[in-house]
């Protein structure tokens, strides 16, 4: 017979919310959590164990240049933008104490599909939140079109197979929003 799910498990997997990033306030994990977090990612599904998909850190020292890069980003979009529209793009790099990207690897040379590889990317995020979750911080993502700047991807050394998919905040806050009404099974499982 299948044991049953521990409340434990139960109780992080109910009590993950996004948190927006901005909100999202020391302390955040130290590297003890941070790698945990990472091995929690690991566990993830993995056709081929292909590993498609990688976490990138971006450091209190690199927060300046991720600033660099989301002013950029703004400018090439809004040529006109104002300095306070620039410093508010900057500012987006200093939310979270701490700030992953995560990133697809879509590495040529299998038949797996890219689909395939951005479902395990998928689940190794899902372990990262769940794993903060259950180590007492919250989370929460963010993405946007500066993710795939020619800026960015020089920023996070991307090779031409890799594309950002988003940030991950990780650090101590809660949500502004009321509790989402999650969805009834009915609406997304049936029987054939
Ligand atoms: C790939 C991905 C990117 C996301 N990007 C953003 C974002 O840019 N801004 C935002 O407010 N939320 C973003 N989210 C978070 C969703 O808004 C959030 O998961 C949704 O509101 C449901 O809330 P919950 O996570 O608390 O269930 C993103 C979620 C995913 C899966």
């Amino acid at each position: 017979m299948n044991e049953p799910m521990s409340d434990d498990v139960w109780n992080t997997l109910a009590a993950r919310r996004h948190v927006a990033l901005r909100r999202l306030e020391a302390p955040g994990p130290d590297d003890a959590a941070l790698a945990r977090m990472m091995e929690a990612a690991a566990q993830a599904p993995d056709h081929g164990c292909l590993l498609p998909w990688r976490f990138v850190l971006v450091p209190s020292a690199r927060r300046d240049d991720l600033g660099a890069v989301f002013e950029e980003a703004l400018v090439t979009r809004d040529p006109t933008a104002d300095d306070e529209a620039r410093a508010s793009a900057r500012a987006k790099a200093f939310h979270a104490p701490c700030l992953l990207v995560a990133i697809l690897v879509d590495a040529p040379g299998t038949a797996i599909p890219v689909e395939e590889k951005l479902v395990s990317l998928g689940c190794a995020l899902q372990n990262v939140l769940l794993a903060a979750q259950a180590l007492g911080f919250a989370s929460g993502l963010a993405s946007g079109g500066a993710l795939d700047t020619p800026a960015m991807r020089r920023l996070l050394a991307l090779e031409s197979h890799e594309r950002a998919m988003c940030f991950i905040g990780i650090g101590t806050g809660v949500p502004k929003k009321a509790p989402r009404v999650r969805p009834q099974p009915g609406t997304f499982f049936s029987s054939l």
